[in-house]
């Protein structure tokens, strides 16, 4: 009986995660459609969402390090991604952009 009360409040929390994620139409322009965006979207909204990015107050050189911090947590970014995953951050959320 507990475990199904457990089973229904996670997934409660999927769901409402699953909200959380959505992209709506405001936030379309804080994620313009630049190489990069596709891992961005992929990779690193499992664990929170976007939002971080915004919030976010990074220098350049802060993106370049999370960014391995995120693989080093468990990010899925192929090798191949990094360097456009890291360029798209840093245009457009590093503190210092120009
Ligand atoms: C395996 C889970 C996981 C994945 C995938 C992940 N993150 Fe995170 N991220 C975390 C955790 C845990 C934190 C720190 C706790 C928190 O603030 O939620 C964090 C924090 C952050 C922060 C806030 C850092 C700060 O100091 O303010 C940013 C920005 C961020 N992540 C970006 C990303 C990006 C970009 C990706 C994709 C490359 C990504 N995350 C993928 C787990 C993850």
């Amino acid at each position: 009986m507990k475990f199904q009360n457990g089973l229904i409040i996670a997934a409660g929390c999927v769901a409402a995660l699953g909200l959380a994620l959505a992209p709506t139409a405001g936030s379309q322009e804080q994620f313009p459609d630049e190489p990069g965006r596709d891992t961005l979207f992929l990779a690193c909204t499992q664990c929170h969402s976007l939002g971080k990015m915004i919030a976010a107050d990074m220098t350049k050189d802060d993106w370049e390090f999370l960014v391995y911090d995120m693989i080093a947590r468990g990010s899925p970014v192929e090798e191949d991604e990094i360097d456009d995953l890291k360029t798209y951050l840093q245009n457009n959320f590093a503190s210092d952009r120009d």
